[in-house]
């Protein structure tokens, strides 16, 4: 009931005016009575993935808080974890705005944000604050300004400052609004990649003494060669876990709606079989043991039971969240 009067409010606005006005509001509020507001109980239903307990398997994805600055209150409305970031090793602004719109024909979104965040060593002191004691993800990528040759060098500099604080770390490598970053996705270059992140997991996991799983997130725009190919090398650089799938660049489906055509990332329904698609292909690649957290256009407890029918392990919700609010965790948590 406050979600879709809150929803209707924000939705006149601005897509990214109330994204800010929400998240700064929650920031605010997290830390007192009124976070009643979105607090809720949600059933227990405990899963154990890559050696990690969580809560319930479903989990807010990565982007909506790229910042950590709203940890405790995305914990209060009963996700099984929390994924913050994108955060990379220097602060940056993003691309120009207007850069998000809103479909709510499709219940679909579509961004060029480009990793706009205020930096690494911010988003470990917001974490460091946090109380929330439940799995916290953290989602590392690269500056704008980075080249792609010396990518690997921005992964291995935020591992390190995130390590000590992350249940479990995630190497973004298929955001569609960075120039080039879905090139690491393939060959070599995720090779090269990848060998350097397990390397310095495991001089982290010396220095100290815990380990913390390395997850790999891909984009659904890729053939069933790419997505072998790309589970060959999870497999081969012993990563822990892929999540399936980022932002789709086919906007087909969108076309004749208003803003189907901007530039960025679809999500939402219109990605949704796509997503599966992949999560289907890679759970057949993978072999039956290998960690998966699908995510793309999940909005009900279908759409959620359907990711985990594909191979999925846990889920993640951005798009549907924004459209629904707080009880869709509530509805899909309580249905599986
Ligand atoms: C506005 C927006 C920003 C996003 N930012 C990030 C990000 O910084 N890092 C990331 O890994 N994924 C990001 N995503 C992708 C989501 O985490 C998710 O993978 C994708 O939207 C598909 O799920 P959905 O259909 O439930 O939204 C973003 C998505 C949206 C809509």
């Amino acid at each position: 009931m406050f979600y879709s009067l809150a929803r209707n409010a924000m939705f006149m606005a601005d897509a990214e005016k109330s994204h800010h006005f929400a998240l700064g509001s929650m920031k605010l509020l997290q830390h007192t009575p009124m976070s009643l507001l979105w607090r809720q109980q949600v059933a227990s239903k405990p899963v154990t993935v890559a050696g990690i307990r969580f809560d319930n398997p479903l989990g807010l994805a990565a982007g909506l808080d790229k910042n950590g600055d709203c940890i405790d209150a995305f914990g209060q409305m009963g996700f099984g974890f929390v994924e913050v970031g994108t955060v990379t090793p220097r602060p940056q602004p993003g691309n120009d705005k207007p850069r998000l719109f809103r479909l709510p024909q499709a219940n679909a979104i579509i961004n060029r944000m480009g990793f706009n965040n205020k930096g690494v060593d911010y988003l470990v002191e917001n974490v460091k604050r946090a109380q929330y004691k439940g799995v916290l993800g953290i989602n590392i990528g690269k500056n704008k300004d980075t080249p792609n040759e010396q990518g690997k060098d921005d992964y291995v500099a935020c591992m390190r400052k995130v390590y000590a604080h992350a249940t479990y770390i995630t190497v973004n490598i298929s955001s569609p609004n960075t120039p080039g970053l879905r090139d690491l996705q393939f060959g070599e270059a995720l090779d090269d990649l990848l060998q350097s992140v397990k390397n310095e997991q495991l001089d982290l996991q010396a220095q100290y003494d815990k380990y913390v799983p390395v997850f790999v997130k891909i984009a659904p725009d890729m053939d069933l060669v790419a997505v072998e190919q790309v589970a060959d090398t999870l497999l081969r650089c012993k990563m822990d876990g892929a999540i399936a799938t980022n932002t789709t660049l086919d906007k087909s489906a969108v076309a004749q709606l208003r803003y189907g055509q901007e530039m960025g990332g679809l999500s939402g329904d219109p990605v949704r079989n796509k997503s599966t698609t992949v999560i289907q292909q890679l759970r057949h690649a993978v072999g039956a043991d290998f960690p998966i957290i699908g995510v793309g256009g999940i909005s009900d407890a279908a759409s959620a039971q359907e990711k985990l029918a594909a191979g999925a392990n846990l889920l993640q919700v951005y798009t549907g969240f924004i459209y629904q609010g707080p009880a869709l965790v509530k509805t899909i948590v309580d249905s599986l």
